[in-house]
């Protein structure tokens, strides 16, 4: 009779725990750079009810509705991003052993479909948040008394850098006029990263098979090297962070002979505040210095926080003050016009950072290129630049090694610029420089030329200059009146130096 009973129950309640969702589930991407991009389910059911977590990249979310069974479900996550909430969505069901899911990067985009197996309780779960330290002033490091200029990976290749890539790199700007107009570092962007061993050392990807020796090459070209990481324990790309290991990342940096770190949010943003940026920020600040050697400290958390308030008291040497730039007029204008307001925050040592270069990515023209150099000159701002160096024409060569230009960005004072004037799509743009001569732009946001006029009194000259050399021109001018207009071609610039 027991046994019968047993056998009838087992009847009842087999089918249904066999199918339930309750899991660990996990589905591995491998890339081709030899990394597993994981995403994991955690779910729990509880009859028709659905919770857990998903984790996938730098995202974790809570899962916060449910409807249907292992026949056919659909899970909303939701987490927040500073004050921002951001919710995903999954639908699926579960195939004998397999969990097939599906998902949408954007609620657009299309569906992509993955089948999920079991994985052992705990892998991939989520770090817990690990305690910050006490606020304090980090010691200046002394480096970036003018803007940074190098090269940056990111706009051009994201997750194609590679180390014969940056080989190449260094070797073009070592010997196309770049390196001699100032440009110095060369900053390996995000997809790096390949996990930690052992003793939790970070580890490089099949992409960058000797970081060290790649340092030591770039620095063979007698210039620097930089490195990208994030304060998460994972980056935007979904790669390994620094969470929980910044001082010894900090060390493995130093001895590889990195000079540069971009430090970016990221995955940080399941763990802490926007509030609690700055103790975040400080603890690799502190940890680069511990670490002995010099390395320009970049912070990247795209201007929240009132970044540029703390920017400095937290070691950092350049702060990202927007979200990221596209190679469109649109988003460089709107990106670069809109630093007027956080000029007092810039000096020798800690830049506001409008984002690197797009200029010779190919999506503006030649004109609105010089606007972009032009405006980033005056607002003092790093100039990375974000395309390819090995090839490319001969009038972005000239855009970006400008050495006129660059003296106005790379001006000693390190006082950035203001908007002095504004009329529809025009404005005047003013940078004073070390010698008391100030760098005047006049910008054409509008697509046809059009006059624009400066007027002295605006840029705070008591007295009108007689002169001003025009920096895109190369040529001196004479000067007469309290005024001068010029017509400026459809979203181009005229860059003038006026002496004191
Ligand atoms: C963020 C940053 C970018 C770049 C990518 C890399 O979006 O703002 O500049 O570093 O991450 O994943």
């Amino acid at each position: 009779m027991k046994t019968l009973c047993a056998f009838l129950l087992g009847l009842l309640t087999v089918p249904s725990l066999a199918a339930d969702l309750t899991g660990n589930w996990a589905v591995s991407d491998p890339l081709p750079d030899g990394t597993l991009r994981t995403t994991y389910l955690d779910l729990h059911q509880e009859s028709s009810r659905i919770t857990g977590t998903i984790r996938t990249g730098q995202f974790y979310y809570k899962i916060v509705e449910s409807t249907g069974g292992p026949d056919g479900f659909t899970l909303t996550g939701k987490m927040m991003d500073g004050t921002s909430e951001r919710r995903v969505k999954y639908e699926g069901k579960l195939v004998g052993e397999e969990l097939h899911v599906a998902t949408r990067r954007r609620p657009d985009a299309d569906l992509i479909e993955m089948v999920a197996h079991r994985a052992p309780p705990g892998e991939g779960v989520y770090p817990a948040r690990q305690p910050l330290p006490a606020l304090h002033k980090v010691p200046d490091n002394g480096l970036a008394r003018t803007p940074p200029m190098g090269w940056n990976s990111w706009n051009k290749f994201a997750g194609r850098v590679d180390d014969t890539g940056v080989r190449g790199m260094a070797d073009a700007m070592a010997a196309n006029g770049m390196k001699e107009a100032g440009y110095q570092y060369i900053n390996i962007d995000d997809t790096w990263e390949a996990g930690r061993d052992a003793h939790g050392n970070i580890t490089t990807n099949k992409k960058f098979p000797d970081m060290k020796a790649l340092a030591d090459y770039v620095h063979s070209k007698d210039l620097k090297i930089g490195i990208y990481s994030s304060p998460g324990p994972n980056t935007c790309a979904g790669y390994e962070g620094s969470y929980g290991h910044e001082e010894q990342d900090a060390r493995t940096y130093a001895a590889w002979g990195i000079d540069y770190l971009k430090y970016d949010w990221c995955g940080a943003r399941n763990l802490y505040t926007d509030e609690e940026m700055r103790a975040v920020y400080q603890m690799m600040g502190d940890a680069l210095l511990k670490a002995g050697r010099p390395i320009v400290y970049s912070l990247c958390q795209y201007g929240r926080a009132d970044v540029w308030k703390w920017g400095a008291d937290v070691g950092g040497n350049a702060w990202r003050t927007t979200g990221d730039i596209r190679d469109t007029w649109d988003s460089m204008t709107k990106i670069g016009f809109a630093q007027d307001e956080l000029a007092p925050w810039a000096a020798p040592g800690h830049w506001n950072d409008p984002d690197m270069l797009e200029i010779g990515n190919g999506g503006m023209s030649d004109d609105e290129y010089r606007t972009h150099m032009s405006l980033w000159a005056i607002l003092a701002a790093p100039l990375l630049a974000g395309n390819d160096l090995r090839n490319m024409s001969t009038a972005i060569l000239e855009i970006l090694t400008n050495r006129e230009v660059i003296a106005v960005n790379q001006d000693k004072a390190g006082r950035q610029g203001r908007r002095i004037s504004k009329s529809g799509d025009q404005e005047v743009w003013a940078r004073p420089l070390f010698d008391g001569g100030q760098a005047i732009g006049l910008f054409n946001r509008g697509s046809a030329p059009t006059q624009i006029t400066v007027r002295w009194s605006d840029a705070g000259l008591q007295t009108a200059p007689r002169r001003a050399r025009d920096l895109w021109g190369h040529s001196d001018m004479k000067l007469d009146g309290a005024e001068y207009s010029v017509t400026v071609p459809a979203h181009g610039v005229v860059l003038l130096r006026v002496p004191i």
